[in-house]
Parts: structure tokens; C-alpha cells; sequence
């Protein structure tokens, strides 16, 4: 493997080499102490004598960490840094437009804050175990909703403000929200989203009548309709509660959050995580991967959305009581040099994206990243794809200016936090791999038997053993979640991605092996858009695929068959992409929808998606074997008519 850029001998006081190996040979040879050492970075009310107990066998399944260890999260984060630094800032908010004043908010504000709204809630009736849905923009307040729920124990289940009220709806449903706290609108390059007006039609949708409270928060001033005695004003609510709240204390087995991610089969999962384990591998991730380091400002540009936005926003740096911007725009907006501006202005030291943004950015060339200074940077993260090899170089050399590592952090909803990284200090770097297993943490490559594959070779991602982040159910269906997860290969966790390791033991993901399409870090199943497109009273049959795409890594390719009598027309085809924003969300929309008079069948009715993904990759000569199939002349009509044809 040429292209190696050598650990950092500036980070290698931190962890390098040696203490990373050591490290890892503790954490395997004995996880009970590892484990009880490393939970000591939390406050416990009642410290954790039971450390790990879990079982993947399919016979007594369990997975349970830290089982009788009592904690809250919020106090985690906020009130045991008031003593050694409530005036510390916690958030520095950068909002939308560069002409709005950023502000920033010390631990003792976020505490005060989030204290008025925990007791808020409790007046309102949310208890311990309630669920609360928040449907927020990228605003301080995000952070405020999460923690004032995770204060009284109430589950929160955060949904991005891209998704469109039949999205909000069925995650209501499914949860049985109590409260939700959304906004006017969200605000991001410049365009208004229309968050309460997206509520009010997710409300009036079947299922969704546990809702007894909507909280608006007034954030753009706009106009919005308030159905009394249902609705409240966030700062009505708030105004005039005590700025402290006793926490509940929560066993570290209690649900922290719901946060729904979208599988191969059916409806996305609500991916359930609990307070201990999760907040606990939160911190100790992020402190490890990044450097964390005091002095630092830490800016990850995920949404709160998204499982990034949890650990990597809220929960890891304010356990580590760090300080972090919080961005509520985009990258091209007022223009392409937003984020090295934002970088400059808040002297910005670590910076975490996505390879879908790095790649847009990349795309405007170097004079926007040039023109400005980012000498204040010295670790650059990736995360939510592969990077490809180039757009790693780029951030390094052009953003980073071949000064600071790249950390490619490669995980998952289910995974809680980081599990293959590099360590800045430890690990050198190769483009395009996320590097090796951090301590406690055991990948493995498997064939398509699940037998274990030794050495430089490619198989499909498991984990052979728990780590205290790892999710413990699918809400509302735990069978789903050892379906799901632990069926395929017994005895393992299966993480969905295909991966090569090299001959220096390093992880390449090479991306999702089921039916899950990765659009610019997001999950789609492809089941979700196929049944918002069935939907449409015009569609007989579609099928989903997904296919390379420059900027956001994968795109959405859509097969639709229509019902007879019903005629093709360019105008129907804007129309189903109009259905697929409406129904999911803009980050849905097929980036492409071809006309299938026919789709490719086995004889016993089954769709062949690999000739659907070689059509939509345009690589009409590698459709393999179509011998098979009820009726191969469907095939010949989708290649004449694909994309690229
Ligand atoms: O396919 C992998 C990809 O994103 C999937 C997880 O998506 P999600 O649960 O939405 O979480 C995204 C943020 C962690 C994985 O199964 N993925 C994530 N990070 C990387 C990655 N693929 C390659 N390299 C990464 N660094």
C-alpha cells in the first residue's frame, strides 16, 4: 500500500503507537477492568459494580453494560463542569446568514437553560419514560431539548428537519410521542423550511393523537398557525421556571434516545440507545479520536438530526467539556468559502464533515479555501462514506494545508460512536482507509457463511464482541433488532457494509452490501422509496437502486413501472420525484427515474436488483447471467433507455 502519510510526531504525545497497543492488548485481555477504569470519566450517582454482561448467542441473548450503575446524562454534560468551568463557553452559534450575530453560550448558560426546560416539561406532564420528539433546526435550542430530556429522563427521538410530515408522522406513531418541540422555521442558506407547518400536517395524519403538546420555538418570527390549547410557545413555557432542576437519576440500562435509521426491509428502526454505555464510548470516542485537547474549539458540521449530531455534537464534547461551534447553514452558502471562514472567525482547531461536502467543495477548486488563513486547524475528521482517495488528499494538502491528519471515523447509528479510526497520535495515515479498530473494539471479515477470513482480504464487516455504545433494541420490536443484526452471521454483529482489509491489517469499507443506499452520508432503504412510489395511484411497480454519483457518493436511481392504461410522460416523471421529496423528503428525491415497461424477474417473482444496478451504474456488459429470468427481454428495453445509454 504506497501512499502512507507517517503519524504526526505532535500528536504522539497524546496516544502514540505504544500506548494504543497497550491499550488495545488490555481492553482484550481483560474488558471487566478496562471497562470499570475507563467509566470513571463519568459521574455516577451510584458507580457501576456489574460491568459487562452480554451474550450474542441467540439462546440467551442480552447485551448489558454497566447494569447497575446509576447516572443522568445532563448533569454529565453540563453541571459538573460548573465548578471548573461554568464560564467556559460550551456553544459558539454561527447561524445562517454571516450577517447575524453569532453567539456564545457558556456551560452555566446551557445549564440554566436546559434546566428551565426540563422543569417546563415537567410541568406539562412529561415523566420519566415519556417520549419526546424534536423537530428542530440547527440552533442552540437543539441542544437544550435534547439535554432537558435526557434531565427527566424522558426519551428523546430527534427528527431531521429534511423530512417531510408523512416522515414525522410515522416516527410519532411508531414511539408514541407525548410532546414535540419544534420551531416557526428552519433556516439554511437562506431558505425558509417550514417546521411547525410540516407538524401541523404530520399531526392530522392517522396515529399520531398521543401528541398532547407542540412546543414552538420562535426562531425566524414567521408566521405560523397555533392550535390552542395544543400548541405553546417554547419561550412562554419557559419564561419564569427555576434555572435549576433536580435530575432523575437513571439506571445505566434506561433509554437515552430513539433516533430512526433506515434498514433494507420496511419502515426505518427506531435505533434504541441507553444512558450508560452510550454516553460513556460518546466521550471516550471523541476525546481519543479527535485529541481533544483544552483550548480547543471543535466544530463538527453534522446536523442534530443524525446520529453525528448526537454524539459528535451534544453528547461526546459536552461530556468532555469542550468548546464547539454549532452551524446552522450550509457549506455554499452566502458562498463556497463559508466553512474556512467560519474556521477563521472562531479559530476553529478541529473540524469534522462529510466526504459529500469535501467533494462539492473540492469541485469549486482552491482560491475559495486559499483565501482564507485556517492556521488555527490541527486535526481534520471524515465521516458517513467512504472518502475516495482524492477528496482525501484535497482536505488534507488544500484544507489542511499537509499539516493536519485525517481522521476517516467509520461507524453507525447502531454503533453509538467511532469504531474504526485512526488515532492522530498512533496510526499512520493511508487515503481512503479508516485505519484499524480503536481499543476494545474487534472487527472481523467474513465470507458469505460467516466463516472468519484471515489476513489481506475482503468479506463482509462484523464485530465479534460488545462495546458499551453498541444499541440494545429496535424500539418496540426487540426481535427486529436480533433479526436484523445478529441472524446473518450467529454469534456476531452484522454491520451491513462490505469491507477489504490489507496486508497492514487496515479497514477499507467499501460500502453497504444490502439494500441501503448511501446519499451524501444519509441512509435510504430502498424499500422506502419504492413504497412512496407504489403509493402514487398512477405506479403499478417500482424498484430502487442505488449508483455512483460524483458529489454525494450514491445517488437514487428509480425503475417504475406504471399501471396500464397510464402513459409515460416527462411531466408524470417530475411529478413521482415531487411525490418522493413530498412523501420522505428532499434527501429522498430519485436522482434519476427510468420508465420499466417490465422489470427483470425470477421465475418465482423475485426482482433482480444486481441487473437494476449494473443498468443504473451503466455497465450494460456486466449484467452477468440473465438466463434466469421470467422474461430476459425486459432487460434489453432498460439498457436502451438507461441514463447513460
Ligand atoms: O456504510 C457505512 C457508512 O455509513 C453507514 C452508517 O450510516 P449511519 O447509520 O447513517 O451513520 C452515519 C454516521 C456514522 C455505515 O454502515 N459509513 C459511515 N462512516 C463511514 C462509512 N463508510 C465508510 N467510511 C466511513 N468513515
Amino acid at each position: 500500500m504506497g501512499d502512507v502519510y507517517p503519524v504526526d510526531p505532535a500528536f504522539g504525545a497524546a496516544i502514540g503507537s505504544d500506548a494504543y497497543a497497550r491499550m488495545c492488548a488490555d481492553a482484550a485481555a481483560d474488558p471487566e477492568s478496562f471497562w470499570r477504569d475507563a467509566a470513571k470519566r463519568l459521574d455516577w450517582y451510584r458507580a457501576p459494580t456489574q460491568i459487562k454482561d452480554v451474550s450474542y448467542d441467540l439462546k440467551d441473548f442480552h447485551i448489558r453494560w454497566f447494569a447497575d450503575g446509576e447516572l443522568n446524562a445532563s448533569v454529565n454534560c453540563l453541571d459538573r463542569h460548573l465548578a471548573s468551568r461554568g464560564d467556559q463557553v460550551a456553544l459558539i452559534f454561527e447561524p445562517d446568514s454571516p450577517d447575524a450575530p453569532s453567539q456564545r453560550i457558556t456551560y452555566r448558560e446551557l445549564h440554566a437553560r436546559t434546566c428551565k426546560l426540563a422543569n417546563a416539561l415537567r410541568n406539562l406532564g412529561v415523566q420519566k419514560g415519556d417520549r419526546v420528539t424534536i423537530y428542530l433546526p440547527m440552533i442552540p435550542d437543539a441542544a437544550v431539548a435534547m439535554l432537558a430530556c435526557a434531565r427527566i429522563g424522558a426519551v428523546h427521538s430527534v427528527v431531521f428537519g429534511g423530512f417531510a410530515p408523512q416522515s414525522i408522522a410515522d416516527r410519532v406513531q411508531d414511539c408514541g410521542t407525548k410532546l414535540i418541540i419544534t420551531a416557526d422555521d428552519g433556516l439554511r442558506g437562506g431558505k425558509k423550511i417550514p417546521l411547525k407547518a410540516n407538524v401541523d400536517e404530520a399531526l392530522k395524519l392517522p396515529g399520531t393523537n398521543t401528541v398532547e403538546t407542540v412546543l414552538v420555538v420562535r426562531h425566524t418570527g414567521g408566521a405560523v398557525d397555533m392550535q390552542m390549547p395544543r400548541d405553546r410557545w417554547f419561550d412562554a413555557v419557559v419564561d419564569g421556571q427555576p434555572d435549576t432542576c433536580e435530575p432523575e437519576r437513571m439506571n445505566a440500562e434506561d433509554p437515552l434516545f430513539i433516533l430512526y435509521t433506515s434498514g433494507s426491509t420496511g419502515k426505518p428502526k427506531g435505533v434504541l440507545h441507553t444512558t450508560g454505555g452510550y454516553l460513556l464510548w460518546a466521550a471516550y470516542t471523541h476525546e481519543l479520536v479527535f485529541d481533544l485537547r483544552p483550548g480547543d474549539v471543535y466544530w463538527c458540521t453534522a446536523d442534530v438530526g443524525w446520529v453525528t449530531g448526537h454524539s459528535y455534537i451534544v453528547y461526546g464534547p459536552l461530556a468532555n467539556g469542550a468548546t464547539e461551534v454549532m452551524f446552522e447553514g450550509v457549506p455554499n452558502y452566502p458562498n463556497v468559502s463559508r466553512f474556512w471562514e467560519v474556521i477563521d472567525k472562531h479559530q476553529v482547531t478541529i473540524f469534522y464533515t462529510a466526504p459529500t461536502a469535501i467533494r462539492a467543495l473540492m469541485r469549486e477548486g482552491d482560491a475559495p479555501v486559499k483565501r482564507t488563513s485556517r492556521a488555527s486547524l490541527r486535526l481534520l475528521g471524515s465521516v458517513g462514506e467512504p472518502i475516495n482517495p482524492e477528496a482525501w488528499r484535497w482536505y488534507y494538502e488544500t484544507v489542511g494545508d499537509s499539516r493536519c491528519p485525517v481522521v476517516d471515523t467509520w461507524w453507525q447509528t447502531e454503533t453509538g460512536g467511532i469504531l474504526i479510526s485512526p488515532l492522530p497520535g498512533a496510526i499512520d495515515l493511508k487515503p481512503g482507509s479508516a485505519t484499524k479498530p480503536l481499543p476494545g473494539v474487534i472487527p472481523a471479515l467474513v465470507d458469505a457463511n460467516g466463516g472468519i477470513l484471515d489476513g489481506a482480504t475482503e468479506g463482509n464487516l462484523v464485530l465479534l464482541d460488545s462495546w458499551p455504545g453498541q444499541m440494545r433494541s429496535v424500539y418496540g420490536d426487540h426481535q427486529r433488532f436480533i433479526d436484523t443484526y445478529f441472524k446473518t452471521y450467529p454469534g456476531m454483529y452484522f454491520t451491513g457494509d462490505g469491507c477489504r482489509r490489507d496486508e497492514d491489517g487496515y479497514y477499507w469499507i467499501t460500502g453497504r452490501v444490502d439494500d441501503v443506499i448511501n446519499v451524501s452520508g444519509h441512509r435510504i432503504g430502498t424499500a422506502e422509496v419504492e413504497s412512496a412510489l407504489v403509493s402514487h395511484p398512477r405506479v403499478a411497480e417500482a424498484a430502487v437502486v442505488g449508483f455512483p454519483h460524483d458529489i454525494k457518493g450514491q445517488g437514487i436511481y428509480a425503475y417504475v413501472t406504471l399501471l396500464a392504461g397510464e402513459t409515460e410522460s416527462e411531466e408524470l416523471r417530475k411529478e413521482l420525484v415531487a411525490w418522493v421529496r413530498k412523501e420522505i423528503g428532499p434527501i429522498a428525491s430519485p436522482d434519476h427515474l427510468q420508465w420499466a415497461p417490465g422489470l427483470p424477474k425470477t421465475r418465482s417473482g423475485k426482482i433482480m436488483r444486481r441487473i437494476l444496478r449494473k443498468i443504473a451504474e451503466d455497465a450494460p456488459d456486466q449484467l452477468g447471467d440473465t438466463s434466469t429470468l421470467a422474461d430476459p427481454s425486459v432487460v434489453d428495453s432498460l439498457v436502451r433507455n438507461r441514463k447513460g445509454g
